[in-house]
């Protein structure tokens, strides 16, 4: 059976990630979360005290850093040189500067470069806000998930409450908007929907139902 290449793009907590996971383990295929990678760098510029504003020494940050990305029976766990940050890297502080880090052109483009070895073989599900424009602009299967703002602070909120973390829904609002925002408007790779993407606005439909409609369209491509 051939193994194609799925780009899941779009806005924050539009659910890429849950949706992603499933398709990948039901194809058995990798799951690959882009936004991971950048949250893990802006954690330990975090730790390490280091300006996120200084574009060399983040650069120079990253190509001493080692990412990897393992399968768990929950998803996927994120090793930041060698020590497991998979809760650490959704804390409020890393979210509201990832897009900052997001932005540094050498940082992108290092982490493009990264991104694309894991995508290089086929059989690889990513998600994130470029995928499907730069990092594997040749996927067989793009989309673009949408859901309004409201409801995408609705989910993340009742994701957190369920996780026990701290959760407000106006701020999870505000923050979701401004990342949006800066996304959207970076100069580099902004967030955009590739020509050939297909459009899902998820705000009516369960988190299931996204994953069945992704799971038929890659299924007519294999
Ligand atoms: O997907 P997630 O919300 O975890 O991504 C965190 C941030 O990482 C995004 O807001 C964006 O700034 C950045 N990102 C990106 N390109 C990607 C994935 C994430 O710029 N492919």
């Amino acid at each position: 059976m051939k193994k194609i290449s799925i780009a899941i793009d779009g806005p924050a907590a539009a659910g890429k990630s849950t949706v992603a996971k499933m398709i990948a383990e039901k194809l058995s295929y990798i799951y690959v979360d882009t936004g991971a990678m950048y949250r893990a760098l802006t954690y330990k510029a975090i730790v390490k005290d280091i300006d996120i504003n200084d574009e060399m020494a983040m650069e120079r940050l990253l190509l001493h850093t080692t990412i990897e990305l393992k399968p768990s029976t929950n998803g996927q766990l994120i090793f930041l040189d060698g020590e497991d940050v998979s809760n650490q890297i959704r804390g409020e502080e890393v979210t509201n500067k990832v897009s900052t880090v997001a932005a540094v052109k050498a940082v992108r483009e290092e982490m493009v470069s990264r991104q694309q070895k894991f995508g290089m073989n086929g059989g690889v599900v990513m998600d994130g806000r470029d995928i499907g424009t730069k990092v594997m602009p040749n996927a067989e299967l793009k989309i673009f998930l949408l859901a309004s703002v409201d409801i995408r602070a609705e989910r993340r909120h009742r994701e957190n409450i369920q996780k026990g973390f701290p959760s407000n829904l106006d701020i999870l609002k505000e923050e979701i908007m401004l990342r949006d925002k800066q996304d959207s408007e970076r100069e580099i790779s902004p967030l955009r929907k590739a020509e050939d993407a297909i459009e899902l606005d998820t705000s009516t439909l369960s988190i299931e139902e996204v994953a069945a409609k992704i799971f038929n369209m890659a299924r007519e491509r294999i």
